[in-house]
């Protein structure tokens, strides 16, 4: 099909277009870089899906623009390693489906992926694990800074920005064998994680060494990520080894705080200072208790069947929102009834993702700080490029 004019209208708003298909060839107007982006990939899917008809493409015009302005896809390198020519493959079908947002979970108990200048254990202990589920074969990985900084510049030409998650304070157990010292306990024979599931380590916030250590971390992803959203997790962070930790009880007898909860607010808000030194902003897994984030910050729906009371907490807190509830947004679970769930996944299908609507029906009163959705695709159970792209597109 012949493109015929292609121009820009402002009017129309920057990630918006309209694209008239007529006998003679088609026509493209639009907003701004991202709506040009969009039109020519409408343009791409209808040639993909109809040029092989006789008629070829139909005839008509689109008007189009995204809804929400966040549309995000999560990747876990951290439970699988994905190298970044695997990763720019994800990025490919990424753009073709519009997506603008790349967020790379980069950390977790079973592997730690961001080297960080001054700490050599994080790649010579916590990116490398024995084995997986017992079979055996060690598995290891790291990005390089050169690496990551590439395949920023492989998304930003493709019109999406690259969010790092570094989990804080938990999910840290392949930092704990490294630097067993941040820690409540510190556990010199600890390992990488080497199961799915969850660890008790979180990190100690009483010792100077974890802010040194983050300091260092929020300095390489400046230098790395024009982002200057980090996403900090914030997920399942069971404050057990808090609660008994003397250096954790003192301070928080000192700091009259009632419980633990508390002290996790406090540890967020000095995260969040920190990162303020370098202009950064964080965002958090939603944990149900709107209280322990701050008026402002972005929080992700995740848990299951909790995303009409997250719109309603959120909401009265002052808080943004990204839809990622499991149900709907996992889509690392199985797509049909049958199809191995390892005894928990819910069956997420095609037309379940599709019935999502992020607001629930709620007017913009009431769910106007929704900013987008977000599908993640962990990867505890999905070895490499082949898996993920078979659980993720149908
Ligand atoms: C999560 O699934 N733990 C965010
Ligand atoms: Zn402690």
């Amino acid at each position: 099909m012949k493109l015929l004019s292609d121009k820009t209208s402002p009017a129309l708003g920057k990630d918006a277009y309209r694209l008239a298909v007529t006998p003679q060839g088609v026509h493209l107007a639009s907003g701004g870089r991202e709506g040009r982006m969009y039109g020519l990939v409408t343009l791409q899917q209808l040639q993909d899906q109809l040029a092989a008809q006789p008629e070829g493409i139909p005839c008509g015009v689109i008007t189009d623009k995204p809804r929400y302005p966040w549309r995000g896809m999560m990747v876990d390198p951290a439970r699988h390693f994905i190298p970044i020519k695997d990763l720019k493959k994800f990025v490919d079908l990424m753009a073709y489906y519009k997506f603008n947002k790349l967020h790379v979970h980069l950390t977790d108990n079973q592997g730690w992926r961001l080297p960080v200048p001054g700490y050599p254990r994080l790649k010579s202990v916590a990116s490398k694990r024995e084995e997986s589920f017992g079979d055996g074969i060690p598995h290891e990985g790291m990005y390089t800074r050169q690496e990551l900084k590439d395949l920023v510049a492989y998304c930003a030409a493709r019109g999406i920005e690259v969010i790092p998650e570094i989990d804080v304070p938990g999910h840290n157990q392949a930092l704990a064998a490294a630097y067993p010292e941040f820690f409540c306990f510190p556990k010199p024979d600890m390992k990488v994680r080497t199961v799915a599931g969850n660890s008790k380590e979180l990190v100690c916030p009483q010792k100077p060494e974890v802010w040194k250590f983050y300091a260092a971390v929020f300095k390489e992803l400046k230098d790395i990520f024009p982002s200057n959203t980090v996403h900090l997790g914030g997920d399942e962070a069971p404050t057990e080894l808090w609660k008994k930790c003397p250096l954790c009880r003192e301070a928080r007898t000192k700091a009259g705080m009632k419980d633990e909860q508390e002290q996790m607010r406090a540890f967020f808000a000095k995260m969040t200072a920190l990162l303020d030194k370098n202009g950064q902003t964080p965002q958090f897994w939603y944990e149900g208790n709107a209280d322990i984030y701050h008026p402002g910050e972005t929080v992700y729906a995740w848990r299951q069947d909790q995303a009409r009371q997250a719109i309603e907490k959120t909401k009265k807190a002052g808080l943004n929102l990204i839809m990622a509830s499991n149900e709907y947004c996992y889509l690392d679970f199985p797509q049909f009834p049958g199809q191995y769930n390892w005894g928990w996944m819910q069956t997420t299908t095609l037309q379940k993702c599709y019935e999502l609507d992020p607001a629930f029906g709620k007017s913009t009163a009431e769910a106007g700080h929704i900013r987008g959705v977000h599908a993640p695709v962990w990867a505890e159970h999905l070895p490499d490029l082949n898996h993920l792209l078979y659980r993720v597109y149908p």
